[in-house]
């Protein structure tokens, strides 16, 4: 389990981002993670899992810089 506050699996994100979910807010608008109660506290696993699925790449999606 991911997302704790909306009982997302990992696997569910997975296949968002093989779906076309490349960023993170495309991530949150498809399988809810990230946008729970706790304010987000599993974005970084999300980032994380975005990295690895997309290695050609950056995960995008936030203002971090
Ligand atoms: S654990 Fe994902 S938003 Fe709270």
């Amino acid at each position: 389990m991911i997302c704790l506050c909306n009982g997302v699996r990992r696997e569910t994100i997975e296949k968002a981002i093989e779906g076309g979910a490349h960023r993170l807010d495309e991530i949150f608008d498809q399988t809810t993670a990230g946008v729970g109660p706790c304010g987000g506290s599993c974005r970084d696993k999300l980032r994380q899992i975005l990295a690895e699925k997309l290695p050609a790449g950056k995960p995008q999606g936030e203002h971090d810089d």
